[in-house]
């Protein structure tokens, strides 16, 4: 896909991965709708640095953990931006249990925002998508969801449905040429939780010996945003965490 004057939908991209998503994206001649949570004033801040890039930027909140509010988002995208073209799932929430101390509210807000949302923003993006307007949608997905491991359980195994459901979808839809793939990340940024210390020393299993960085994660999204032919793929994005 030529990406000069289309227009992608990033949800969580106030800051950190997403911003980075949409900062390359403006650079190529993307227009942006920035999708945030809380993050109001990250939100106006990157939206200036996206218009700084010479293209069109429009920010609006809505809560993901909310089916009511998710329900809006792509109409109220469509209504700010007049068209879409691109679909960047990136939001998330990261809740810290392992499989014992996993409980039933953890699941269901794992699974409603980091997998039924995109599924639900995925349908109403498709569903809105002119008759023979091409389409791409990209899933933010995570390295321990091809292998799993007992720490941020619900996380884990909602990421391993979007895996599945990026590839469903990608069957779904490919006659109608909108292709669906997701971006696996290894260690890129710590999260906010996270003791710095720790994610450091995850250095020593990573192949590459060092962690990735948000631009890494935008290589790999500009190239499935290329390539018109690749569909239903995970690139991982991890210096070769996966292997070891
Ligand atoms: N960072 C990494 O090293 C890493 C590793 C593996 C996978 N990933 C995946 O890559 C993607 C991006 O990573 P990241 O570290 O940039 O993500 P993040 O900082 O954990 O989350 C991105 C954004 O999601 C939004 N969000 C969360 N819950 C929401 C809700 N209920 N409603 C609306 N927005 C909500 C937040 O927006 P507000 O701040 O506006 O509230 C947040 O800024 C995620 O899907 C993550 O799972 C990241």
């Amino acid at each position: 896909m030529e990406l000069k004057n289309k227009t992608a939908l990033i949800t969580g991209s106030a800051k950190r991965v997403g911003k980075t998503l949409a900062l390359a994206l403006a650079e190529r001649g993307c227009h942006i709708v920035v999708h945030y949570g809380r993050s109001a004033d990250a939100a106006r801040e990157t939206v200036r640095e996206i218009e700084a890039c010479g293209v069109s930027a429009w920010a609006f909140s809505a809560n993901l953990g909310d089916e009511t509010a998710v329900a809006g988002v792509i109409p109220h995208a469509l209504a700010l931006a007049g068209r879409l073209d691109i679909l960047i799932n990136s939001a998330s929430i990261f809740p810290p249990e392992d499989f014992l101390s996993a409980d039933s509210q953890t699941w269901d807000r794992a699974m409603m925002v980091n997998l039924k949302t995109p599924f639900l923003l995925s349908q109403a993006f498709v569903r809105a998508l002119p008759e023979g307007q091409p389409g791409k949608i990209i899933n933010l997905l995570d390295v321990v969801a091809m292998r799993p491991q007992n720490h941020h359980f619900s996380y884990t195994i909602s990421k391993t449905g979007l895996a599945g459901l990026t590839q469903a979808m990608a069957v779904a839809v490919a006659a109608r040429n909108i292709q669906v793939n997701g971006i696996a990340l290894g260690a890129i940024l710590p999260n906010v939780n996270d003791d710095p210390a720790l994610f450091a020393r995850l250095v020593e299993r990573i192949p590459a010996r060092r962690t990735g960085s948000p631009a890494d994660v935008a290589q790999a999204m500009l190239y499935l945003l290329d390539a018109d032919f690749v569909t239903g793929e995970i690139i991982r994005v991890d210096g070769g965490r996966h292997l070891v």
